[in-house]
């Protein structure tokens, strides 16, 4: 898909302005948008309107064709609701409803004329990433193993988006930095569907080889006996029970100045979960193909990124490999000692995501790095307290960590890919005791998505730091199966914004 940005003057007006069908929006009480009014020279549209052919609502939407004065062969009518003030919730809706109407259309492009600046507190930038972002997400398809492909053809190839005004270079920059943010979002869906037996961690490492060499990225991805020189006792006892060879990646993009310390984000990278010898029950079982999701999320923002050009030092780390019973597996009651030198008592082998990740978070301290974040599909716990809307965001508590924390929230919330803030203290550091070891690798009952970041945060002391759960955010069960792509939407944002 391409899309672009158009200006309408006096000369060049939107109804002598050929294209396969103009979007323009109308409101719940019959008003008619600015672009509206500019296509209703004989009341065609206020006709329609006032006939009761389209209600207004958010997302219902109504199709003319040929209108007097017009020179697009289509005009697309979109409901936005009320007309005083235009929620993002509202907006969005009219967006979906556009691109799945545009999709069904013999058109090949067409010219959206929503209003872009109009949505309260955003700009008319984030409302192109709006229809960037739904676009791409509605011609997602997951049929590349299927033998019948799905069928329903979209014929739009060119979409340009009216801008309210002449559009400045920020404005173009910014709709190319959207574009850029969908294909890492595609990217992480693509790696989060594939089953387990072809996304093996090999499988991810020469993703990472692919984007590297696309991108012109540094990358290096250590193998078993590289990680017993580092002496990864907590990430190597993971792979223990796995015939496939586990895979540590760490991926360059040094966009920034040479000096300038960089962010780096860390992703788990589990192939497929069993639980190992504290076997997962057999339900749904088959989603743990998506535990690699936070290692999926690092490449997606990285493919972002690379594409956009950052100008931002960023370093990603994923720790790949297989949680597999067997019986050379790591067993309950096993104790390992991770590169930090802490020993960890393994209770339980299905809380494997912080024993990968612990020996990553120690790898990391040689960047030096301005702050690290990791992404996990770490805890079933973390789906209990926040659901799939919110990923679980955990950092300690001073103002170091409060103004990351507020970084994340903000660049979740202006991509609609929000995180919620959870607690780390000491008290609940108590329900990690080991009678054997430094520090069990599960807590005693009770706040499960805690006492995990609370494991992590034992691995972090050397820089700020911020952990995302996203158990319950990364892929959506039921009917609609598969993987959201998210948390790249915000990560990427952040990534941004510091950038700026
Ligand atoms: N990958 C899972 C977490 C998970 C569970 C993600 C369900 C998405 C859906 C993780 O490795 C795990 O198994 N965690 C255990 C921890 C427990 C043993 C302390 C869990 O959440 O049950
Ligand atoms: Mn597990
Ligand atoms: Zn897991």
């Amino acid at each position: 898909m391409d899309f672009s940005i158009k200006t309408f003057d006096a000369k060049n007006t939107i109804a002598t302005t050929k294209t396969g069908c103009i979007v323009v929006g109308i409101f719940e009480n019959k008003k008619l948008s600015a672009a509206a009014k500019a296509l209703d020279n004989q009341g065609e549209i206020s006709a329609a309107l006032k006939s009761g052919d389209i209600s207004g609502k958010p997302g219902s939407t109504l199709l003319l064709r040929n209108l007097t004065g017009v020179a697009a062969e289509r005009v697309l009518l979109i409901g936005l609701g009320n007309d005083d003030g235009l929620s993002e919730k509202d907006f969005s809706s009219a967006v979906n409803a556009t691109i799945r109407a545009l999709s069904s259309l013999g058109a090949q492009e067409a010219i959206i004329a929503l209003p872009l600046e109009s949505v309260k507190g955003r700009d008319a930038s984030w409302a192109a990433q709006t229809c960037v972002l739904t676009t791409y997400q509605q011609a997602y398809r997951s049929d590349h193993l299927k033998s019948t492909k799905d069928t329903t053809k979209i014929n739009l190839k060119k979409i340009a988006l009216a801008w309210p005004a002449a559009a400045s270079a920020k404005d173009k920059q910014r709709l190319t930095q959207s574009i850029a943010l969908a294909n890492g979002v595609n990217l992480t869906k693509e790696l989060g569907d594939l089953p387990a037996n072809i996304c093996t961690p090999s499988y991810l490492a020469s993703a990472a080889k692919k984007l590297a060499k696309e991108y012109k990225l540094g990358i290096e991805v250590l193998d078993r006996k590289q990680l017993e020189t580092l002496k990864m006792g907590s990430f190597l006892s993971v792979t223990n029970g796995s015939d496939q060879p586990p895979k540590f990646i760490v991926l360059k993009h040094m966009g920034g100045k040479a000096k300038d310390a960089p962010v780096v984000l860390v992703g788990k990278g589990i192939t497929f979960d069993t639980g190992g010898i504290s076997l997962k029950p057999g339900a749904s079982m088959d989603e743990m193909k998506y535990d690699m999701c936070g290692a999926a999320s690092v490449l997606g923002t990285f493919r972002a990124i690379a594409e956009m050009n950052l100008k931002l030092n960023v370093i990603g780390v994923i720790a790949a490999c297989e949680n597999m019973p067997s019986g050379r597996a790591t067993k309950p009651g096993d104790i390992v000692t991770s590169m930090s030198g802490l020993t960890i008592e393994v209770l339980n082998t299905d809380a494997e995501g912080r024993l990968v990740l612990c020996d990553a978070l120690t790898y990391v301290e040689r960047f030096k790095p301005a702050a690290v974040i990791d992404i996990a599909t770490l805890t079933g716990a973390c789906i209990v307290a926040l659901g799939n809307h919110n990923s679980g965001l955990f950092t300690r508590d001073d103002a170091a960590h409060d103004k990351l924390a507020n970084e994340l929230l903000v660049a979740g919330k202006s991509t609609s890919d929000t995180a919620w803030r959870m607690p780390i203290e000491d008290a609940y550091q108590e329900q990690l005791k080991s009678n054997f070891a430094d520090l069990a690798n599960i807590g005693t009952p009770g706040g499960g998505s805690v006492t995990a970041a609370c494991f992590l945060e034992r691995f972090t002391k050397k820089y700020t730091w911020a952990h995302l759960d996203i158990a319950g955010t990364a892929w959506k069960s039921g009917a609609a199966k598969g993987a959201t792509g998210r948390p790249v939407p915000l990560l990427t944002t952040f990534l941004i914004n510091r950038a700026n």
